[in-house]
């Protein structure tokens, strides 16, 4: 009270002047007032007051918004300039948040592999997404519940259901590309930002989710759709419960989609063992139990389908389209993949299969090098719950701040990848799968605990992707099919376009054009 009665005392006078002039010039002055003093006071303690038990803080001028803009359009530049200045640790804040980045191989296992008694995912995402998937379900549920809900998703995930998927896929490909206005003809242009998120919406949704959801994206189900990805807005990392209409239509659509899944298994129930195709993810989840004899809801089976729907489209739609734009930066590339293509199904082109893409070595090595140049989450999140001292370091991070991986940017650091920022497939040639090493169960099946490793685009640790698999399965048969279909290019003045960050998932900048030439016209 005292400093702030000496700060002041010097406006006096000008107080005084001021009151004569009206309540709308008072507001302004005093909002002004508050403003500036606010930044004095953080300005000063910065600079007087620095913890050596705690991680250096990012210099910033606003109380609560912090480092937000610089870290919300340049999540990269922003790491590796505070990396550069501050070493590995270092805390910034976002929209009054401590966040305490933990970079390099071993931030990766300090944030993926924290102790559940230390670290909550569900307290740093929850808010943003049970609107979208429902209640009951991944970050809605303790820990223990989500191990075992994703032990029921990776049930439906495998090697006998990939190889049903694989003509799926292709079958949607072929068709998008028959229907749509931007591939008429011989050769042409056409802007991936409208066309890859309704391919790998089709993709995922004929395979994971059954026909009736594929079909109903053809109608009503697609705006419906639209609505609820709106939910997922860094607005509503603080407002996710306020009534703006985007949210209204956010929630109507999740009560919507929820009740269309639930009619579906009241229908497949009354028609069991019909003897119809029962690869999809629905039938999966039908019928499970969990370990404390509770029956997995209808409805919870509705917002998982949602849930699953969600993760894998905006990673799987970001991924194909940077694979994408990255090949056709490179002719010489396309044509390797589609010599690679010829050798391994022979010089007709025998239909896609399961089996034979594991053997397409440099298309696996782009999807790889894709994902290492742009892992789709840029940043992974956790609460502290208890003091976390940082191995290596005097550093202890309070309970109630967060910690924040980015394997990114250890997967774009010269220490690890050489010219790490070329796009460069070659570079896997020889180098085994990451998922060798230890293994370890977290309730989900076995997984590699390899968590101190530059490049970790799936995640680790006990919140690690499950549709890694499925991902693999659905871009390589996407880009299969693509090459089989066109030789790519740019149109004039184009080329690999910038990221662009502002929708939270790392997404190349619209419209992403390309040039195209069908192989058989
Ligand atoms: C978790 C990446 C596709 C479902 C994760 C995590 C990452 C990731 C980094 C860890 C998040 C964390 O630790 O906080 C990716 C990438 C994908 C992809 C790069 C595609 C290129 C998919 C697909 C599905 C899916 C297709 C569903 C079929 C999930 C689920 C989790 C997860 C259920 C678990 C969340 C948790 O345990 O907290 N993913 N994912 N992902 N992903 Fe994926």
């Amino acid at each position: 009270m005292g400093l702030l009665s000496t700060l002041l005392e010097p406006l006096g006078p000008y107080c005084q002047e001021l009151s004569k002039l009206g309540t709308p010039l008072l507001l302004v002055f005093g909002t002004v007032s508050f403003i500036v003093l606010s930044v004095v006071l953080n300005v000063l303690n910065q600079l007087l007051f620095k913890d050596p038990t705690k991680p250096p803080m990012v210099f910033h001028y606003f109380p609560f918004f912090g480092s937000t803009i610089r870290y919300g359009m340049e999540p990269y530049v922003f790491f590796q300039d505070c990396q550069k200045k501050h070493g590995d640790v270092f805390t910034y804040i976002m929209l009054g948040r401590k966040m305490t980045a933990c970079l390099g191989p071993k931030g990766n296992d300090f944030v993926f592999n924290g102790k559940l008694s230390d670290v909550s995912a569900e307290e740093a995402y929850s808010h943003l997404t049970t609107p979208v998937f429902g209640e009951g379900v991944v970050y809605d549920v303790p820990n223990n519940i989500l191990m075992e809900q994703k032990k029921f998703m990776k049930f439906g995930l495998t090697v006998e259901t990939f190889k049903a998927y694989v003509p799926l896929i292709v079958e949607q490909v072929e068709d998008l590309v028959k229907r749509s206005k931007y591939f008429k003809g011989p050769r042409g242009t056409a802007p991936l930002s409208n066309i890859i998120p309704e391919l790998t919406l089709f993709t995922a949704a004929r395979t994971l989710q059954g026909k009736e959801i594929r079909d109903a994206l053809d109608g009503s189900f697609a705006g419906l759709f639209h609505d609820l990805d709106s939910g997922f807005t860094p607005t509503n990392f603080l407002f996710p419960w306020f009534p703006f209409p985007a949210n209204k239509r956010r929630d109507h659509a999740q009560r919507t989609m929820a009740k269309f899944y639930m009619n579906i298994v009241k229908k497949r129930r009354a028609a069991a063992a019909d003897g119809a195709e029962h690869s999809d993810m629905i039938w999966n989840l039908m019928d499970r139990t969990y370990k404390d004899g509770r029956k997995v809801s209808d409805r919870h089976v509705a917002h998982m389908m949602i849930a699953l729907l969600m993760a894998g489209q905006h990673t799987s739609m970001a991924t194909t389209t940077w694979i994408l734009l990255h090949i056709a930066d490179q002719p010489e590339l396309v044509k390797e993949l589609f010599a690679e293509q010829q050798r391994v199904f022979g010089k007709d082109l025998a239909p896609l299969a399961y089996e034979k893409l594991a053997e397409c070595t440099l298309l696996n090595h782009v999807i790889r090098e894709t994902l290492r140049i742009h892992p789709p989450l840029h940043s992974i999140m956790r609460k502290v719950k208890s003091p976390m001292h940082v191995t290596d370091t005097n550093f202890v991070i309070p309970a109630g701040h967060y910690i924040l991986g980015a394997p990114g940017v250890s997967a774009m650091d010269e220490k690890y990848f050489k010219n790490p920022l070329a796009f460069d497939p070659f570079r896997w040639v020889g180098q085994g799968a990451e998922d060798e090493g230890e293994k370890i169960d977290f309730g989900f099946g076995m997984i590699s605990k390899g968590t101190a490793s530059p490049y970790l685009p799936f995640g680790a640790g006990r919140h690690r992707c499950i549709g890694e698999q499925f991902a693999n399965v659905q871009l390589a048969t996407i880009l299969a099919t693509w090459v089989r279909m066109f030789e790519l290019g740019y149109p004039e003045g184009c080329g690999v376009p910038k990221p662009d960050y502002t929708s939270m998932i790392a997404l190349p900048a619209q419209p992403s054009m390309i040039s195209w030439i069908k192989r058989d016209p």
